[in-house]
Parts: C-alpha cells; structure tokens; sequence
C-alpha cells in the first residue's frame, strides 16, 4: 500500500502542468524560450498571466493533494509519517523528472510549496511568506525560491512542539526538497551571482 502511494504521487507529480496548460491557453511551451523551465515564472514570460497562475496552482495542487490524502486516509491503512514524507518527496520528484515528458522536469518551487502546505499549513505559509517577501523586495523568482528553500527545514525545526509536531521522516523529505531545489537552481545562482538573472515581469525571448 506505501509503494502504490508513493508511486501514484510520482506519476501525479509527473504532470507537468507549465506544458499542459500553456497548450490548453494555446500559448508557446516554455521548453522553448526565456530559462526553458517548465515553470509557472517562465510560462509568465509569455506574457500571458492566467496561464501563469493557472500553472503555478496546480503544479502546488499536485504536491499538496497526495500529501493530504495520506494525512487523511493512511492511518486506516497502517501509513505512517515514512510514507507521508516519501509521498510529498515522489511528487516533487515527479515534478523534476516527470515520467510522462522524457524526465525532463521543472525546478520544484510550486510542488515544494504544495507539499509544505500539505505537511502544515503554517509551515506552508511561512515558508511562502518568505518567497513572496524576497520576489516583491527583488523582482527575482528564483531569489525567493532559494531563500524560501534554505528557510523550510530551519522553520520545520523551529515549529516543532509550537506550530507542529516534529517527525524525522518528514524533516528528512523537507532536507532532501531544498538541497534539490537548491542544485536545480544552479544556472540561476549562476546568472545572479553575474548580475544577468531575469527579473519578474520582464518578458524574455
Ligand atoms: O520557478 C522556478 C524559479 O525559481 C526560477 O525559474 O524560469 O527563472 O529559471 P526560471
């Protein structure tokens, strides 16, 4: 039951919804211009907003969903902490190796955020605090999403006991999330420490 949870997660996490809904709003594939990430910043490039949003919301949904219904449901079928951070961990895999687009994935940033939202919903909104605070202090997504990355397990372990109870597992998965966050962002840490990283806003060829 675990496996055929931490799969099923897999394969949702697969979805790569920048490409999906850029073709539903018929707008271009974002493989195919600005940083070439199947993300929701670089569907924004295309100018086109919604598909932005869209995007970016339900790549976050495909994280939170298999978290929660785990949360929900597992206990009854003997599921514990183990199998609720190898879920919220194989959907963010999913994301950066989708089965279902050649393995050739997204960075993590929405599906991080919808696992954190899935695991506590304080811890999520923090961590989003902290996204959102950087982005409009910068105008830099990526900014956000590596300071965001870097303050989700220091914010797990500093809840513990206050906002949430803390599980090793589930610290482990948050570990594991921000140091692939952290290496996928590679190229941006690049271009910011060269002063060439796109701001937010600015559509890019
Ligand atoms: O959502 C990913 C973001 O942090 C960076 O995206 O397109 O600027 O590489 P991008």
């Amino acid at each position: 039951m675990s496996l055929l949870a931490i799969v099923a997660a897999y394969l949702m996490g697969s979805l790569s919804f920048a490409v999906i809904v850029s073709r539903a709003f018929g707008v271009a594939d974002p493989r195919t211009f600005g940083s070439g990430n199947p993300g929701a910043t670089n569907v924004l490039r295309s100018g086109n907003k919604k598909a932005a949003a869209v995007t970016l919301l339900l790549d976050a949904v495909k994280g939170w969903l298999p978290v929660v219904l785990v949360k929900a449901f597992g206990p009854a079928y003997g599921l514990g902490e183990g199998t609720l951070a190898l879920v919220g961990l194989a959907a963010f895999i999913g994301h950066l190796y989708p089965v279902f687009f050649r393995f050739k994935g997204g960075k993590g940033v929405a599906t991080a955020a919808g696992v954190l939202l899935g695991i506590s919903g304080w811890l999520g909104a923090l961590v989003l605090a902290v996204w959102i605070a950087t982005v409009l202090i910068s105008r830099y997504s990526s900014l956000g999403a590596l300071l965001a990355a870097l303050a989700a397990p220091l914010l797990y372990i500093l809840g513990d006991g206050h906002l949430w109870d803390m599980h090793r597992p589930v610290l482990g998965a948050v570990g594991a999330m921000s140091l692939l966050l952290i290496w996928r962002h590679h190229e941006n840490i690049n271009r910011l420490i060269a002063g060439q990283e796109s701001k937010v806003g600015k559509k890019k060829k």
